[in-house]
C-alpha cells in the first residue's frame, strides 16, 4: 500500500465529517539556496504531486531558531526565504498551486505545538536519532528545549494545515511519525479533529555529499545548488569523490555506493549511457574523467531550465515576496480556524465561555440592583 493510501483510509475514517479535500504540507528552514539533496529528498515530490492537492509550503524560521538563532542568522531570513521560493518555483512548482508562508506569521502555530506537547513524553523524543544529530551539528553539549520539542513543532505545522500528504526526506521521517502519533492521541482523547498525515518518501536513493560523506549539506560544504552556474557544477563535480581504490583508469572500479554514480542514476536522462559506463568502470575500461565530464552534462540538462526559469521570476521584482505574503494570509486563515477547534474539542473554550457567562450574569445583577435603587430616589 502506498503512503497515499493510508492518508485517504484515516481521513474516510474519521466519523463526524466529510471527505477533507487532500492537504499537502512540505518545506524546508530558510538556511540557504536549495541543493539537489533537497530536490531528491523532497523536492521531486512535492513538484510531482503539488497540483493534486491543496499544497502548502512552510518556510520554518521557527525551526530554524532551534540550531541557528543569533541576531545575524535571524536577519538573513529573508533573502534566504526569498532564495528557496525562488528556488522552488524555478525547479518547477506552480505558483497558482503553492501556497508558500512564513512560519513565524502564523504564531497560532506556536499554541497548537504547546496544546500538543501534553501528549507525548521526553523519553520518546529524546530517541529520535535526527535531533541528537543536530545537536552535535550545531556543536551543542545539551539539547535545547526546543530542540527536543522539534518534531512537536512540525506536527503542529502538519495538523495546523490538516495536511493529509507530508512529502519530506530521510532525516525528517521520524518526525512525520510523530506527528501521526499525535494527530491518533489527540483525536482518541478529545474527538477527531485531524486526519493522520502520511509520510511521502522519496522514491531515489539518498543523495551523498560531493565528498562522500552520506549526507548533501550546505554546513558541510559538499552540496551542488539548484542556482549553482555551469561552471561551478563543472569544478564541484571535478573534484567529487568516487572510488578511492581505484588509481588509474584501467584498474576495475565500485559502482555500488560511488557518489558518482548515485548522481548519474538520480539525474542522468540518458539510462543506456549509465548502464554503459558503469560497465566500463567495472571491468577498468573507463577514466573517472569521462564518468565526470558525462556526470557534468548530464547535471547541466538537468539544472539548464531551472536555471533560465530562476533568472525570468527573479527579474520579476516583489514576485516572491508577494506570494510570501498572501500564502503567509491565507495559512493564518486556516491555521486559526483548526487550532479554535483543537481548543473547542479540548474543552478550553468552554472554561471562559463559562467564565464569561457569569461575568455577564453578575453585571446584569449589578445593573438590576442599581435600577432597584434608582427606582427609590437614590
Ligand atoms: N523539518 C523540516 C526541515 O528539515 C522543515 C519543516 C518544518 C517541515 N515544518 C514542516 C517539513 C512541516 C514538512 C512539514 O527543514
Amino acid at each position: 500500500m502506498t503512503a497515499l493510501a493510508i492518508a485517504t483510509e484515516d481521513i474516510a475514517a474519521a466519523p463526524d465529517r466529510g471527505p477533507l479535500p487532500p492537504r499537502m504540507l512540505s518545506g524546508d528552514r530558510p538556511t540557504g539556496r536549495l541543493h539537489l539533496g533537497h530536490y531528491a529528498g523532497s523536492l521531486a515530490n512535492r513538484i510531482r504531486l503539488h497540483r493534486r492537492y491543496q499544497s502548502f509550503f512552510i518556510v520554518a524560521d521557527l525551526h530554524m531558531l532551534t540550531t541557528k538563532n543569533s541576531p545575524a542568522d535571524i536577519a538573513e531570513t529573508g533573502q534566504r526565504a526569498a532564495d528557496m521560493v525562488l528556488d522552488s518555483l524555478a525547479a518547477g512548482l506552480d505558483p497558482a498551486h503553492s501556497v508558500f508562508y512564513l512560519q513565524s506569521g502564523v504564531p497560532e502555530v506556536a499554541e497548537l505545538s504547546l496544546l500538543l506537547s501534553s501528549l507525548v513524553t521526553v523519553p520518546r523524543l529524546q530517541r529520535i536519532p535526527s535531533l541528537k544529530e543536530m545537536v552535535r551539528h550545531a556543536g551543542q553539549r545539551e539539547m535545547p528545549l526546543a530542540l527536543l520539542g522539534y518534531p512537536v513543532l512540525q506536527a503542529a505545522d502538519i495538523l495546523a494545515v490538516k495536511a493529509t500528504a507530508v512529502p519530506v526526506g530521510r532525516d525528517n521521517a521520524a518526525h512525520v511519525e510523530v506527528a501521526r502519533e499525535l494527530a491518533r492521541r489527540f483525536n482518541r482523547r478529545y474527538g477527531t479533529v485531524f486526519p493522520v498525515p502520511a509520510l511521502v518518501p522519496a522514491d531515489v536513493p539518498a543523495l551523498p555529499g560531493t565528498d562522500g560523506q552520506a549526507k548533501m549539506s550546505k554546513s558541510l560544504g559538499n552540496a551542488i545548488y539548484l542556482s549553482d552556474p555551469p561552471g561551478e557544477v563543472a569544478a564541484k563535480v571535478r573534484r567529487m569523490y568516487t572510488d578511492p581504490a581505484r588509481t588509474s583508469p584501467g584498474v576495475p572500479g565500485t559502482v555500488e555506493g560511488n557518489p558518482v554514480f548515485i548522481y548519474h542514476e538520480v539525474f542522468n536522462d540518458r539510462p543506456a549511457e549509465v548502464a554503459d559506463l558503469k560497465e566500463r568502470y567495472r571491468a577498468g575500461k573507463v577514466g573517472d574523467a569521462e564518468v565526470k565530464e558525462k556526470l557534468t552534462a548530464a547535471l547541466n540538462r538537468f539544472l539548464d531550465p531551472i536555471r533560465e526559469r530562476r533568472a525570468a521570476l527573479a527579474a520579476d521584482q516583489g514576485l516572491v515576496e508577494e506570494l510570501i505574503v498572501a500564502g503567509t494570509e491565507r495559512t493564518s486563515h486556516e491555521v486559526r480556524r483548526t487550532v479554535a477547534e483543537a481548543r473547542a474539542a479540548m474543552g478550553l473554550t468552554r472554561t471562559l465561555a463559562g467564565f464569561r457567562a457569569a461575568a455577564r450574569a453578575r453585571a446584569a445583577a449589578r445593573a438590576g440592583a442599581g435600577e432597584a435603587l434608582s427606582g427609590q430616589g437614590v
